[in-house]
């Protein structure tokens, strides 16, 4: 009999969410549901899944936990997040009830700026605790991957300090990290609007600093690429400063991502494609025919629907029209200070299910599976596969569709992590 570390059992559902590649077209539809399923692990990785007959005296357990009554799913994949910044924007928020607009409060010198400022007066430690609390925050609501984007410090030294803090998170929080340099986010004040002038900036002098500080990171070494994003949109990046900058990104070795379709169209989505970027974030104002060609592509659709939910909006991104024509899409949260306030994958899943029309098991899909493809740990975690990091979530309830069904609580019983089970 093999010892194991950990093994789960008599769980009513095991959805596995497997896939040798990201989901889409029919089988996104396809829940992949064990009953009565049972899954082994041993050294941080999974061994062994199936059922509880078929696996039921196969190992020797160190630990055994019984999840009768309960469902077990993959940890979530949170592909598209801002973690890392200083202050807050509650000023903000309580501006646009009162019928700003979410481009006025950027136009007038707030929004992302207003973030700039507090997190360049922020010290690194400060930096990493703040986000070190809300990892835990997304930890406990079943998040165990996560990308973070630096682009709340605009000049040499602020990125880095904030690639810093990314890495020291990934170094001491038990959530696996992965790094997007978006220095190209919005024009820092002293450029005073000049957003030419500061895309050189980027390009010539913030970019080879960050290129070069990868190389010795501990992402490089672990094997964990890093991404290169732009906001392509009025008052940030239009189209020719965001397709330099990726150019240039993918030069040092980057893929690309893009903020893009999010309130105008500039065509961005064309570029991202022609650039093989990794994904295309937000696309609320995206058309049929870049939908089309997406369709065509393995660029992911990574759709944030908790920021029209923030932001009182209701032109969601055409979710239906993604999935039905066979792009292959995932969800996020977006976390960050101004747009997306919102930590929890299972929120999001919520407001995809009942906007986008997303049913539970694409929901799922999205945001395990192919929320890792978009940030390139496909190979990792995403799904509970032999092989595959123990990221793992026991639910509360034994069917799985109640995690956008019972909206606004926690819906995760037990995390485990690389193996190690957080006990609650
Ligand atoms: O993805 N759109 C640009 N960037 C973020 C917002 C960041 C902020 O408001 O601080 C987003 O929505
Ligand atoms: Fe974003």
């Amino acid at each position: 009999m093999e010892t194991v570390d950990l093994y789960l059992h008599n769980a009513e559902q095991v959805v596995t969410c497997a896939s040798g590649a990201p989901r889409r077209g029919p089988t996104m539809a396809e829940a992949a549901v064990i009953e009565n399923g049972a899954v082994a692990v041993s050294a941080g990785r999974i061994v062994a899944v199936g059922t509880t007959d078929d696996l039921q005296g196969r190992f020797a357990p160190r630990r055994t936990i019984d999840c009768r009554g309960r469902s077990v799913c993959p940890g979530f994949v949170d592909a598209h997040t801002h973690t890392v910044f200083g202050g807050d924007r509650a000023a903000e928020f309580e501006l646009r009830i009162k019928g700003a607009s979410y481009l006025e409060i950027m136009a007038a010198g707030g929004g992302i700026v207003s973030t700039v400022r507090y997190t360049r007066a922020a010290s690194m430690s400060e930096l990493e605790s703040a986000a070190c609390k809300r990892l835990d925050e997304m930890l406990a609501l079943g998040t165990t991957t996560v990308e973070i984007k630096t682009g709340y410090g605009l000049s040499v030294s602020d990125e880095l300090k904030m690639l810093q803090v990314i890495e020291r998170l990934d170094q001491n929080h038990p959530c696996d990290i992965v790094p997007t340099f978006l220095g190209a986010h919005a024009v820092p004040p002293e450029f005073d609007g000049d957003s030419e002038a500061y895309t050189r900036c980027v390009i010539d002098k913030i970019l080879p600093e960050v290129a070069d500080w990868y190389k010795t990171s501990r992402f490089a070494e672990r094997g964990v690429s890093m991404y290169i994003d732009v906001f392509c949109e009025d008052h940030a990046f239009d189209l020719n400063q965001s397709r330099r900058v990726l150019e240039a990104g993918i030069e040092s070795g980057f893929r690309a991502k893009m903020h893009v379709d999010q309130f105008n169209d500039f065509g961005g989505v064309a570029t991202a494609l022609e650039l093989d970027a990794a994904s295309v974030d937000h696309l609320d104002v995206t058309g049929p025919e870049a939908i089309a060609s997406l369709a065509q592509s393995d660029t992911i659709a990574v759709l944030l629907p908790a920021v029209n939910f923030n932001l009182g909006l209701t032109n969601y991104a055409d979710a239906r029209t993604m999935m039905d024509s066979g792009a292959v899409v995932a969800l996020a949260t977006d976390l960050n200070p101004g747009s997306a306030p919102c930590p929890s994958m299972p929120a999001v899943m919520a407001i995809a299910c009942r906007y986008q029309r997303f049913t539970p098991a694409e929901a799922l899909h999205a945001s395990t599976i192919n929320g890792a493809c978009a940030i390139g740990q496909g190979d990792e975690t995403g799904s509970i596969e032999a092989g595959k990091r123990a990221d793992i979530l026991i639910l509360s309830e034994g069917d799985y569709r109640h995690i956008p069904y019972f909206f606004g609580s926690n819906p995760v019983h037990t995390v485990i992590k690389n193996g190690q089970v957080l006990d609650p």
